[in-house]
């Protein structure tokens, strides 16, 4: 008899249910509450006679599958495999050697934020491009050993680009709904380009949901949204390599965008259940950044600390995070409650800024990932985060996903004359040091030369 090797519990009215009891679109059906997947040793108290896994046994395992040829130990999720028993069958699980994503030091970034200390997880060097992969293989390879044959997401687009992606690996059929006009081009081309039947609804991200949601009630497909909880099993797993890659070390902050709102808190459970596991001492605090034009979780705190939420028309370049009814919004205010961390809000003009100097770093990031260090910044100058606290950013997507802002940045056309009104004359100088706009020159050898003698004698940017 097979042993179930996990249950789901909902996050609200802490019912448990076993896996095969969900229903179809993830909801509990006493309370409408969104569900978590718990293992044997979920909050178990470490003692005696607990399952729990060894510490360093794990830590030493983990070292140990990083020289297998293995594609489960290639992967940067299910080297962790331990942490996530969700498949039966790890033979077919569904992955493009996702994770083992890189932590770089940002050392001026860290400067313009006023802190010593800043790394970046670039979560876009997935193998589409965005951190969606770690979620994705989870939950698909989950859809697949069920015997799904269609998949469904609604999505600004990274979700859309790696569901399209794992289904073709599967051998799965897949539908992305995506707001028509409201993404990057980079990441509508994916979809289409992984085989997957792309609809474009004259609406928003949460018109798309909506229509998902009735769907997924009257045909048998597979809902891939992050309300699947299976989505976070993978997520949290960047937060297994952080620590390693530090050496076991916790830095005290972690930043993360806020759009959907599940990632925060994928990173969360991931960080308690390696203190609970004895892995890590404690958990570092993680805060949420959202942009203005998209601030419902900021607006729910501010207004009334996170008891009640009201959605709101969401409208910002950063279209990843271009969402107005969050789905996951009591997952988020949970994780800062837990976590000690903040949320705070960003303009479309510290966005860019961040955006610039991330790049200008030679990392890049696509513009919802930049909110991060704007985010930092304003932390910083709130004292929230003090200057000798190490600090992580979440990097979300690769600079490649939306190349129309930045060229549209860099050629200073991205803005309105009243946002560039907006500018200080300080910011003004900022954004003018990072702009590298394109050079339209006749083939003219010396016209090229003098061109270049005249930048060659410009100073190096500090
Ligand atoms: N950063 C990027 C690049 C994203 O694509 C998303 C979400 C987020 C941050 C926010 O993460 O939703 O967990 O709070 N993208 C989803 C999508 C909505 O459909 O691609 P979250």
């Amino acid at each position: 008899m097979k042993v179930a090797t996990h249950h789901l519990r909902c996050t609200e009215c802490t019912t448990v249910i076993s896996k095969d009891e969900v229903s179809s679109n993830f909801r509990c059906p006493l309370c409408n509450g969104l569900y978590e997947v718990v293992y044997s040793w979920t909050n178990a108290a470490a003692g005696p006679d607990s399952r729990l896994p060894n510490p360093s046994a794990l830590r030493w395992l983990w070292q140990e599958r990083r020289s297998s040829t293995m594609p489960v130990d290639q992967s940067g999720v299910w080297r962790f495999r331990d942490l996530l028993p969700i498949v039966d069958d790890l033979e077919k699980v569904i992955t493009l050697r996702e994770g083992n994503t890189p932590l770089y030091d940002l050392p001026r970034c860290a400067k313009a934020a006023g802190i010593d200390w800043l790394l970046a997880k670039h979560q876009g060097m997935n193998p589409t491009g965005s951190f969606k992969d770690t979620g994705m293989t989870a939950a698909l390879s989950v859809a697949s050993q069920r015997g799904f044959e269609w998949v469904a997401c609604a999505s600004t687009g990274n979700t859309s680009a790696a569901m399209a992606a794992y289904a073709a690996r599967a051998g799965l059929r897949s539908i992305v709904f995506i707001p028509e006009g409201k993404i990057a081009w980079g990441k509508l081309s994916q979809s289409m380009d992984y085989g997957a039947l792309t609809i474009q609804l004259k609406t928003d991200f949460d018109g798309c949901v909506k229509i998902l949601g009735e769907l997924v009630k009257q045909f048998p497909i597979y809902l891939l949204n992050s309300v699947n909880p299976y989505r976070l099993e993978g997520q949290k797993t960047p937060a297994f390599e952080l620590v390693e890659q530090m050496e076991w070390q916790v830095p005290e902050h972690v930043i993360v965008p806020g759009g959907n709102l599940a990632n925060s808190s994928a990173l969360a459970k991931g960080f308690a259940e390696m203190r609970e596991l004895g892995l890590i001492p404690r958990t570092p605090k993680i805060s949420i950044i959202q942009a203005e034009g998209a601030n419902p979780l900021y607006r729910s705190l501010q207004e009334n600390g996170g008891e009640s939420f009201t959605p709101v028309v969401a409208n910002t370049r950063a279209t990843a995070i271009r969402i107005g009814n969050p789905a996951s919004w009591r997952k988020a205010v949970n994780a800062l409650r837990t976590t000690g961390g903040w949320c705070d809000q960003v303009t479309e003009q510290e966005i860019a800024l961040a955006k610039a100097e991330i790049g200008a770093e030679g990392v890049g990031c696509e513009p919802a990932s930049a909110v991060t260090l704007a985010g930092l910044k304003k932390l910083v100058a709130q004292g929230k985060i003090s200057t000798e606290e190490r600090v992580v950013l979440i990097l979300t997507g690769h600079t490649l996903k939306d190349s129309a802002y930045t060229i549209d940045y860099h050629r200073n056309e991205l803005f309105s004359d009243a946002e560039k009104a907006q500018l200080s004359p300080g910011e003004q100088l900022q954004h003018a040091a990072l702009r590298k706009p394109p050079i339209v020159l006749d083939a003219d050898p010396s016209l090229v030369l003098r061109t270049l003698e005249s930048h060659m004698h410009q100073p190096q940017p500090a």
